[in-house]
């Protein structure tokens, strides 16, 4: 089968189109025809191998898998000798290991059947940006409706999820992004549209109930000005960090701060799982939300659609295209 592999960590110039054996289905396991594949900055993370202090985790030399993404959607092509909750032809969607690939395998409470009203290449920008939204607003801020949510990063892959989310949930929305994106942003719902280029996120008059970081690189006490007296900050994420570190020093000084202020300052690891993406197929079929897709790329091009978002300002996320009819 074709896949994107790696062998080295480095740029996008790292990764090669080859040819590779196609994986077999461990027992609870099942191995998927991937139709398209979602890319993120997790996917650029894992390629240059950065921050350092991932490398034990995914390889010290090299990315331990040598394929590329974890994020898709297709149909199950086989099944481990112990599934019995899908079955070859089941359109299905979530963390597939090896995702940039013609063939991938996941594990099954990692996936769940694709919405019904979307293709596969929509299907394949939600697993982990949508579910990042999504334990952010209701797993770590526990949103209610009528309460003001500002979300930071807004028309990105998880930005485009919250905005819509929080939306859904009854919430008032604010989003910051850049100019261009303004009515993009809009169009997902928010009712104010601030951007980052022109002016910071609060004055000090605009308060929130919730605050999303997923662009997170301003200082916490700007963040943290930006909330109400008991307001919630959810660091998502941001780039830019130390080249050892990341963003974990902004994690670190919130996990110790919130012990002495009444606000929550949370940070957030997301795992993709098969309660949130029931969660979403429901949230999807019923309108409340729509995957956004920003740019497609065939899965010959992976190098092109890394570079496309790293160069940023994407309105959603960039989908690598499998099957070209996806
Ligand atoms: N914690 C977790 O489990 C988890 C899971 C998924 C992702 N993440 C992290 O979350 C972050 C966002 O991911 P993503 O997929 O949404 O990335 P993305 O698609 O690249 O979107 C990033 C967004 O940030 C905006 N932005 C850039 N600079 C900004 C600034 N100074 N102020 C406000 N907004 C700014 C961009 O808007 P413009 O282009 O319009 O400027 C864009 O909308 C990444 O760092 C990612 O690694 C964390």
């Amino acid at each position: 089968m074709k896949a994107i592999v790696q062998d080295v960590y480095g740029s996008a110039d790292t990764l090669h189109v080859r040819d590779v054996v196609r994986p077999s289905p461990a027992e609870g396991e099942v191995l998927v025809r991937v139709h398209a594949a979602g890319v993120g900055p997790d996917v650029w993370h894992v390629m240059t191998g950065l921050p350092l202090m991932v490398r034990p985790v995914f390889g010290l030399r090299g990315p331990r898998n040598p394929v590329r993404g974890w994020d898709g959607a297709g149909r199950v092509e086989a099944v481990g000798a112990k599934v019995t909750d899908f079955e070859p032809g089941d359109a299905v969607y979530g963390r597939l290991d090896g995702s940039f690939a013609e063939y991938a395998l996941a594990k099954t409470e990692r996936i769940a059947p694709t919405p019904q009203n979307v293709t596969f290449r929509q299907a394949a920008a939600v697993p982990v940006s949508a579910v990042t939204a999504l334990q952010a607003l209701h797993t770590k801020a526990r949103l209610r409706a009528g309460q003001k949510v500002l979300v930071i990063g807004a028309s990105g892959g998880v930005g485009s999820f919250a905005v819509q989310l929080a939306v859904a949930h009854g919430a008032e929305v604010a989003g910051v992004c850049g100019g261009r994106a303004a009515k993009f942003v809009r169009s997902l719902g928010a009712t104010t549209v601030l951007d980052h280029t022109r002016q910071e996120i609060t004055d000090g008059s605009r308060r929130y109930d919730v605050v999303l970081d997923a662009a997170g690189n301003r200082p916490l006490p700007l963040l943290r000005r930006a909330l109400t007296p008991r307001g919630t900050l959810v660091h998502i994420g941001g780039e830019g960090g130390s080249r050892w570190f990341g963003d974990t020093g902004t994690q670190l000084r919130m996990a110790l701060m919130t012990r002495f202020t009444r606000h929550d300052l949370l940070g957030l690891f997301a795992v993709v799982g098969r309660a949130d993406l029931l969660t979403l197929t429901a949230l999807i079929e019923s309108g409340d939300i729509t995957p956004a897709v920003d740019s497609t790329y065939p899965l010959t091009e992976a190098r092109d659609a890394i570079r496309h978002l790293k160069r940023g300002h994407p309105r959603g996320k960039v989908v690598l295209v499998v099957v070209p009819e996806a």
